[in-house]
């Protein structure tokens, strides 16, 4: 299992260009099986989790091409609307082609995803959506099976915002008889990038990133060609690595516009950030003030930046109190940072970072993909070596991510 040797107590300094938005190319490769028509996606990141996305498509019947950050998928041979329990173990997202699968071939049987680190991440409203709009859908044997000749267009409410929820429940309208309305939809720049790609290829879709989206359904679509958006998490989790380090960088391929409430959050912590049309300069004080944080969903402080900001105040000056309210059990990596003799106490859903002088290099472990990037951040910021076992976490989100840092002045390196 590899792990990441850091050697911490250096500022970052550099450049780095930010790499297309795994949480946006994931829904948009299913949404090449809605159409008989080559699709073709640029600026695809080069993940594992596009890696299995793009072996689990392939296993339907779904020929895939890639050159780099190119991908063209063509679904027209696609015979096989079955997600494995194999495949879907690693990967939650895999639940993102139950609605494209029943749209297009009136069938699908997935695995459910069994829960992960961060929470027990149902999928009922998924299924709920899909019920209402007309598919018979039974859960045996650890599957979703989902039958219906044509979804017919429906007003669905989520109980709660749940983005892939939202993408799921937009892709099977687009091919439903009638219109959808989703109310109580995810607003997240990801779920409006899906829909421009799902209009470049015929669909007609209104509303996305306001909570209510209504999707007029058509016969078929037709293939596009969609550059995937910026990771504006890898965005966020760099300029947290500077902010920690007593920085300086500069980000390209990449816009702030995403992440105002997380440029807030640092410049309230003592950074200067200038922004550019897609690039953003991050200087970082000698010594951060701590800032309290509550995610929510988009357009508030994401929850995938609540470990990054753990790490941040953890060095910081002053008490910060952060709680998150989207995922039950999100606090793995407070355990591990403690170890590197961080000041955090858990309550609940709400941590309470004291900020220390500074932190001890130690060896800690990964659990998820964002408590690993928290712990790259405090090893960076950390005096002497910190060894992050478990990185495979890392190599889930993060292309790239020791030639990126190396390139930003750390001195970081892979191990066995
Ligand atoms: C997406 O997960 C992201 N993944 C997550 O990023 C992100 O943390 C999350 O949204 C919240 O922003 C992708 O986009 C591939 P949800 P998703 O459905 O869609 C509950 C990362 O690090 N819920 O918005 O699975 C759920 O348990 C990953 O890149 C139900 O109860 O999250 C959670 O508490 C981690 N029933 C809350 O809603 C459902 O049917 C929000 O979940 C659906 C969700």
């Amino acid at each position: 299992m590899d792990k990441l040797l850091i050697e911490g107590g250096l500022p970052l300094r550099g450049e780095a260009t930010v790499s297309g938005a795994k949480n946006a190319a994931l829904p948009m490769l299913t949404a090449a099986l809605l159409t008989a028509e080559p699709v073709t996606f640029t600026n695809v990141p080069e993940l594992n989790d596009i890696g299995t996305m793009l072996r689990l498509l392939a296993q339907m019947g779904v020929k895939v091409e890639r050159q780099g950050g190119t991908v063209t998928l063509d679904a027209s041979g696609l015979d096989q609307p079955v997600a494995p329990y194999e495949m879907v173990k690693t990967m939650r997202a895999s639940i993102l082609v139950l609605g494209p699968l029943v749209a297009r071939m009136g069938e699908a049987r997935v695995s459910l995803p069994g829960g992960c680190a961060i929470g027990a991440r149902p999928v009922d409203q998924h299924i709920k959506g899909l019920s209402a709009m007309g598919a018979q859908i039974s859960v045996e044997q650890g599957y979703v099976h989902a039958k219906c000749s044509r979804l017919s267009g429906a007003r669905l409410f989520t109980d709660m915002v749940t983005v892939t929820g939202t993408e799921n429940l937009m892709m099977a309208g687009c091919l439903a008889a009638g219109d959808t309305v989703i109310e109580n939809a995810a607003r997240e720049p990801e779920v409006v990038d899906l829909a421009n790609c799902l209009v470049a290829m015929g669909a007609q879709i209104s509303g996305a990133g306001t909570d209510v989206i209504r999707i007029r359904g058509v016969e078929r679509l037709h293939g596009a060609t969609h550059r995937i958006m910026p990771d504006r998490i890898e965005t966020g989790t760099y300029l947290c690595a500077a902010a920690a380090t007593g920085g300086d960088i500069r980000l390209t391929g990449t816009s702030a516009s995403y992440l105002d409430v997380v440029i807030d959050k640092l410049m309230d912590a003592g950074c200067d950030i200038a922004t550019e049309r897609d690039a953003i300069r991050l200087k970082a004080p000698g010594r951060l003030t701590a800032v309290s944080i509550r995610t929510a969903p988009y357009p508030a402080f994401p929850t995938d930046m609540q470990a990054q900001f753990m790490a941040i105040n953890a060095v910081a000056d002053g008490t910060a109190i952060i709680r998150e309210t989207i995922f039950e059990n999100r606090f793995m990596h407070a355990v591990e940072l403690i170890r590197l003799g961080a000041d955090i106490r858990i309550d609940g859903n709400t941590a309470v970072v004291q900020g220390v002088a500074k932190l001890d290099g130690a060896t800690v472990m990964a659990t998820d993909l964002r408590a690993s990037a928290g712990l790259v951040i405090a090893g960076l910021a950390a005096q002497g070596q910190t060894l992050v076992d478990r990185i495979y976490h890392l190599d889930r989100g993060y292309e790239g991510l020791e030639r990126k840092l190396i390139a930003l002045g750390a001195r970081v390196r892979r191990v066995k």
